[in-house]
């Protein structure tokens, strides 16, 4: 009975790794600080075959930039993925974003939506006249024709503008993150990172996590109970004694949050060192340690875990994921 379980759980470890290797759940790119994880995913001739959602699937060029093609769009190199508030800034390869923003176009259909869509006027002018006095868009003039843009128009007096050789090119619909509030008259934040958000996925971290508690501990715990139930369900039968009281085995606990919160917890530096027995990567999700990024150590054994790993492991299991030691009984807290 015991060797059917091993047999299962090797062969449950086993294609759970071979899974990982496979399909990388959360990849890096180039020296981004970033993850690359679900709903995102990376593609790479290494792994050609996997799907990722349609519309979040990256590219990293040789460059090291990550690139999402946004369809209808086009390409644009991404600078930052939030994952907590569902938000990507993207930037353009060419280093122009007004110039892409005056003819973007995202179609319904897309997964990507601005943060708010706000008019905006441009004018040419002449540069020498407007230069000392308005900001201008930089990478749409040169020396003898200026571009500016307002979201003011009614304020904006025309005449005015044209004193300044100004003329009315275009008025169009950008797609931008900031207020009313945090603009200028004449903006230069069209410079800024465009910020798109995607809806809320039925499970963003949920899945991730779901597949190393299922793969790691649900499946052989119903394992487990399956087996003593059987078990006790064979040796009460050999018995026959229709009094005997079974005690049912303790399931295992995991820490509360205070308990969890008193394990120290180090920010990863420049060097990347872990303090203790550590290697460079977090064994739950198996990624390597960026700077900046928060680990959490555990007191007794001193391995370490990204916080937000261990945090969650430490929720439902209370034992290291590495070398299975218990924490002593001073962490736990019995409120
Ligand atoms: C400046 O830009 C305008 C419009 O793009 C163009 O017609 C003009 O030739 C440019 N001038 C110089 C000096 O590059």
């Amino acid at each position: 009975m015991d060797n059917l379980l091993v047999l299962f759980v090797s062969f449950l470890l086993f294609s759970s790794v071979y899974a990982k290797n496979d399909c990388p759940g959360v990849s890096i790119c180039g020296d981004n600080s970033f993850k690359i994880r679900f709903p995102f995913g990376l593609e790479s001739p290494q792994n050609q075959h996997c799907t990722y959602k349609p519309g979040f699937n990256l590219k990293c060029n040789n460059q090291g930039k990550a690139i999402i093609n946004l369809p209808g769009a086009g390409d644009f190199y991404v600078r930052d993925i939030n994952y907590l508030t569902r938000q990507i800034q993207l930037y353009d390869p060419y280093d122009c974003l007004p110039k892409r923003l005056t003819k973007f176009q995202l179609p319904s259909s897309s997964v990507f939506k601005p943060v708010y869509y706000r008019d905006y006027t441009f004018f040419t002018c002449s540069t020498d006249r407007v230069n000392p006095y308005y900001s201008v868009i930089g990478c749409m003039s040169n020396s003898t024709i200026s571009t500016l843009a307002t979201s003011y128009i009614g304020i904006v007096s025309l005449g005015e503008m044209s004193f300044f050789g100004c003329s009315v090119t275009s008025t169009v619909s950008l797609p931008v993150s900031w207020t009313y509030s945090e603009d200028e008259v004449f903006t230069s934040k069209l410079n800024n990172d465009l910020v798109l958000t995607w809806p809320e996925t039925d499970s963003t971290k949920a899945i991730q996590i779901f597949r190393i508690v299922a793969l790691s501990l649900v499946i052989p715990a119903l394992m487990c109970s399956l087996v003593l139930t059987c078990y006790i369900c064979y040796k009460k039968s050999q018995e026959a004694a229709p009094t005997a009281i079974v005690r049912r085995p303790e399931m295992i606990i995991g820490l509360d949050d205070l308990t969890i919160e008193s394990y120290t917890k180090v920010v990863v530096g420049e060097s990347r060192r872990i303090p203790g027995p550590n290697h460079g990567i977090c064994s739950i999700c198996l990624a390597e340690y960026h700077p900046k990024e928060t680990v959490r150590c555990i007191p007794e054994c001193e391995h370490c875990f990204h916080a937000e790993c261990i945090d969650e492991w430490l929720k439902i299991k209370g034992t290291c994921p590495v070398c299975r030691s218990n924490p002593s009984p001073v962490h736990l807290n019995f409120s």
